[in-house]
């Protein structure tokens, strides 16, 4: 299974695969093991915003599995990436 990132400011793609055993990952953390750069200044509390994509939507707190519940096509939107 497969997830796309899209850096906005770079107009690059990241296919990233997972297993069904990352799904209880937070987003911030899976996307960081990928070596995809997402920015963080408070440390996945909720509190900076920095890592926030697409819809206001926080990588911090939500897991890979409610990313997926909510956008069905695996498409995450990094605006500074
Ligand atoms: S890392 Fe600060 S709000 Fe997500």
């Amino acid at each position: 299974m497969q997830i796309e990132v899209l850096g906005l400011a770079s107009g690059r793609s990241y296919f990233l695969t997972y297993e069904t055993s990352e799904l209880n990952e937070i987003l911030l953390d899976f996307l960081r093991k990928k070596n995809i750069t997402i920015a963080s200044s408070c440390d996945g509390k909720g509190v900076c915003k920095k890592c926030e994509i697409q819809n206001g939507w926080l990588t911090c707190q939500l897991t890979l599995e409610q990313f997926i519940q909510r956008q069905s096509n695996g498409k995450i939107f990094v605006g500074y990436l």
